[in-house]
């Protein structure tokens, strides 16, 4: 059984989709919910579904506490769904190609430090793009440049406002993260 970790710093959609996909599973077990900010809509997510959260502080990231937390409580992957903070260089290097974020462009457009959320669909939106879409890619030291593992286009079409394109890329995010997780998990586990 590979046992996650799941951290979010914002509303927690993505989090609550990958635990309903798993929670059931023979194979994937969100053991924990990790999160920098306790105001986040993540922590009532998890509060009113029982779901383990740890909340901590980015001294905590940087100090080794958060990578102590994940080694006691045996995680074998990180998922970053909405996590905003940078993953400390030792957590890297601890989690090597263990760590998959999701990101709402297609990278490397649309990536880097900032571009989170709306930012990143009003980005593309001004930019006149015809399309966007996800990025699932491992995590390295930078923003958005880790290894991709997989992207899913969308189309704008004209008059498109950001609300419209950041509706159209949850979609995709819900419908693609817990499979793509799931196919490199299980992957990694019978090489
Ligand atoms: C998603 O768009 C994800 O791509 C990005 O942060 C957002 C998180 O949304 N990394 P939510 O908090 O899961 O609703």
């Amino acid at each position: 059984m590979a046992r996650l970790a799941v951290f979010a710093s914002g509303n927690g959609s993505n989090m609550e989709n990958l635990y309903s996909y798993f929670k059931d599973s023979i194979s994937v077990q969100i053991i924990l919910v990790c999160t920098n900010n306790h105001n986040a809509g993540v922590v009532e997510k998890c509060k009113n579904k029982n779901i383990p959260i740890y909340v901590f502080s980015k001294n905590d990231l940087e100090n080794g506490s958060v990578e102590n937390a994940l080694i006691k409580h045996k995680i074998d992957w990180i998922i970053l769904a909405g996590f905003l903070l940078k993953i400390s260089d030792s957590l890297v290097a601890t989690f090597n190609n263990k760590i998959i974020n999701i990101h709402p462009s297609l990278l490397p457009k649309f990536g880097g430090k900032g571009m989170y959320g709306k930012h990143v669909h009003k980005a593309v939106i001004s930019a006149g793009e015809s399309e966007s879409g996800i990025t699932i890619h491992y995590v390295n030291n930078l923003y958005d440049s880790g290894k991709i593992i997989f992207q899913k286009k969308c189309l704008i079409e004209k008059g498109d406002t950001y609300d419209v394109l950041a509706e159209k890329i949850q979609k995709l995010e819900h419908v693609y993260f817990p499979k793509i997780i799931e196919q490199i998990i299980n992957k990694k586990n019978t090489t």
